[in-house]
């Protein structure tokens, strides 16, 4: 059922070669953050709440009482941590925008000194020779714009296309790499549905009003930032999924991994890619008296040409269409989609470790949808243990990204044109819900003194881009 991986050779510069070959020699190898984990420095230079700093202050929301306050620190680090990705080889570095730093409110004028942070990084990423990849949206709306109503309400696909504008006229002349939103799935499901993110809400038809609004605010962006585009554009919307597999050959296993799908990739991507809704999905929805918001002109927006899909990517999954009492419709009628483990090895995040899974993805991608694809992010947490020094000899880790970025070689020699891979992350940081104890960095934090160390896997990483490069570790 799902394609055999040869396993990447790390153990000699030219078996981990062989295992990479597929990969176009332009591929870009980098890393990727974003502004709520890493940034801290809450309430400086005119910066106000965005929905994150709401939400972790509500008692029981994030694991240990955890806040992201302070963050990494980054706001005030900033040169130390690009002088960390130059000293390891890194070629892109993708970061995202805050939004209440730069339009406090999420209306109005852009805060001069807040997108004066965002200035000195772009200078300092291009001193460094690393290239800047931009994301405007990676969850942090002002709370303003929630206590307006939130992605479920229209005008915030409009505020969102304001400030997506404003900041791409003001940073644009140096770089052409312009992501608009990370993971509308996450914004609108767990923050909208199921309230495991910010803000924390739970109505299933709020949830799919935020997704048709976060899709309208994209490509309302994309037309802004193409018609004010005065050089070369890259526009990219990123979208985190898995492969859905059917755990048996059965009809109702397969009609749930169908639903699966449909929810975690084609809600998105048809829209996007293909101007339409699913309709097997529309359907589900109407049997729920629910309807997707949609306004004569929207889907022409939606569809706003781009020119590559950001994937991110961790596990994936399985899916019965039977629960444990061998029922396939739920208390409420619905059919049901029940995710069943496989028994293969787990990160620390209990996310099961489907390299293959990958490759089957990318391939299906390029076969259906047919944009080129970078990988935006893809790493992993494990129960990091540090020497007296905060040395990380992380072998887990280089085993599962040395697996990843080989199922990337992989998919590419299938025929699969994508053109980067982005590990999630620079920094252990704050890990949303789940707090600071979820470790993710090639360069471990201490978060009592901000000292970064990087991990062996930050000089695994830096040899194999060396190696990629032709250039001696
Ligand atoms: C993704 C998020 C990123 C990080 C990783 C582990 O869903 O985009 O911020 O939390 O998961």
């Amino acid at each position: 059922m799902e394609t055999q991986l040869d396993p990447i050779d790390t153990t000699s510069s030219a078996g981990l070669r062989a295992s990479l070959a597929g990969l176009p020699a332009s591929f870009r190898f980098g890393v990727a953050t974003s502004a709520y984990q890493i940034e801290g420095a809450i309430a400086e230079d005119g910066r106000t709440p965005s929905i994150w700093d709401t939400y972790c202050h509500v008692p029981g929301m994030i694991e240990n009482g955890d806040v992201g306050d302070a963050g990494c620190d980054h706001y005030h680090r900033m040169p130390e941590d690009v002088a960390l990705m130059r000293d390891h080889a890194i070629g892109t570095y993708r970061f995202s925008i805050s939004w209440p730093r730069v339009q406090p409110g999420g209306r109005g004028p852009i805060n001069p000194a807040g997108i004066a942070f965002y200035d000195r990084l772009l200078d300092e990423l291009l001193a460094a020779e690393i290239e800047p990849w931009v994301t405007l949206y990676h969850w942090d709306l002002p709370q303003e714009l929630e206590d307006a109503g939130g992605w479920p309400v229209r005008d915030t696909a409009y505020r969102f296309a304001d400030y997506a504008l404003a900041v791409y006229e003001r940073l644009g002349d140096r770089t052409s790499h312009w992501t608009t939103l990370n993971e509308p799935w996450c914004s609108a499901m767990l923050g909208y549905a199921e309230g495991r993110q910010a803000p924390g809400r739970t109505d299933f038809s709020d949830a799919i009003r935020a997704v048709h609004h976060l899709l309208l605010g994209h490509g309302l962006a994309a037309q802004r930032m193409r018609q004010a585009a005065k050089g070369p554009l890259e526009l990219c919307l990123t979208l985190n999924m898995g492969h859905a597999y059917p755990a048996t050959d059965s009809a109702a296993d397969q009609a749930a991994a169908r639903r699966a799908d449909g929810m975690g990739a084609r809600l998105y991507l048809d829209p996007v890619v293909l101007g339409r809704y699913p309709m097997d999905l529309l359907e589900d929805f109407a049997a729920q008296q629910i309807t997707v918001p949609v306004v004569d002109g929207d889907m022409e927006i939606i569809s706003t040409p781009i020119d590559l899909l950001g994937i991110n990517y961790y596990s994936s999954h399985f899916f019965s269409g039977v629960d444990e009492q061998g029922r396939t419709t739920d208390d409420a009628g619905r059919p049901v989609v029940r995710m069943v483990s496989t028994g293969r090895p787990v990160t620390a995040m209990g996310w099961e470790i489907v390299p293959e899974g990958f490759t089957d993805l990318l391939v299906r991608l390029a076969k259906d949808y047919g944009l080129p694809i970078v990988i935006t992010e893809n790493g992993a947490a494990f129960d990091d243990v540090a020497d007296e020094r905060g040395f990380v000899a992380d072998h887990d880790r280089i085993a599962y990204l040395a697996s990843h970025i080989g199922a990337v070689a992989s998919a590419c020699r299938q025929g699969a044109d994508v053109r980067g891979y982005l590990a999630w992350s620079l920094l252990d940081n704050f890990e949303w819900s789940y707090g600071y104890d979820k470790r993710f960095g090639l360069i471990r934090v201490d978060f009592e003194t901000m000292r970064r160390t990087p991990k062996l896997s930050a000089a695994w990483y830096r040899d194999l881009i060396r190696s990629v490069q032709g250039k001696p570790a």
